[in-house]
């Protein structure tokens, strides 16, 4: 039966393990430091948001990490950088626990909106996220890299 919650700080290494392995799954190379520094952030409340973990039987199987986004157009939106499943625990349910959870703590937080982004050969997560209910904008997302 899974159990899903708040991170807490030992939780930390497990967290930062599986978000290493979901920016491997999408062909991102991790960075370390950039992860430490990312759930860092959240978890010391630099900022606002949520990191959410998945147990079964103690170990941590799923992940789930979301930012606070104050926008001028669709108010207070929570945007979902990271969400992954163990590959050893997927189709079980893991994924839907944690998105469940997301949702009540966002309404806790009063947020009005919540955006993630799937790459396009991502046909998995696409269903997944349609079997929770989110749709696509239809909006494209453009990035420029700064430094
Ligand atoms: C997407 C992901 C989080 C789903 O996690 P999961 O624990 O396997 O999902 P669940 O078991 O809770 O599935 C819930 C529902 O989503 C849909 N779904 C999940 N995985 C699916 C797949 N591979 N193909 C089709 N539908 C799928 C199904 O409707 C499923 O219900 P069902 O099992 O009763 O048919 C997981 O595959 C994953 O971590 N993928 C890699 C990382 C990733 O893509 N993250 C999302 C980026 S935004």
């Amino acid at each position: 039966m899974v159990l899903v919650e708040r991170a807490n700080p030992t939780d930390r290494l497990d967290v930062e393990r599986l978000i290493a392995a979901y920016l491997t799954s999408e062909s991102v190379k991790p960075r370390p430091e950039r992860i430490t520094w990312a759930v860092e952030q959240v978890m010391k409340n630099r900022v606002g948001g949520v990191v959410l973990v998945a147990r079964e039987k103690k170990a941590v199987v799923g992940v789930a990490l979301a930012v606070y986004s104050p926008s001028a157009e669709e108010g207070r939106l929570l945007v979902l950088n990271d969400f992954f499943v163990d590959p050893l625990w997927r189709r079980k349910g893991v994924g839907r626990a944690l998105a469940t959870r997301l949702l009540e703590e966002a309404k806790a937080m009063r947020v009005e909106r919540i955006d993630l982004e799937v790459t396009p050969t991502n046909a998995n997560a696409a269903a997944f996220w349609k079997s929770m209910g989110f749709r696509t904008g239809g909006r494209t997302v453009y990035g420029r890299d700064i430094l």
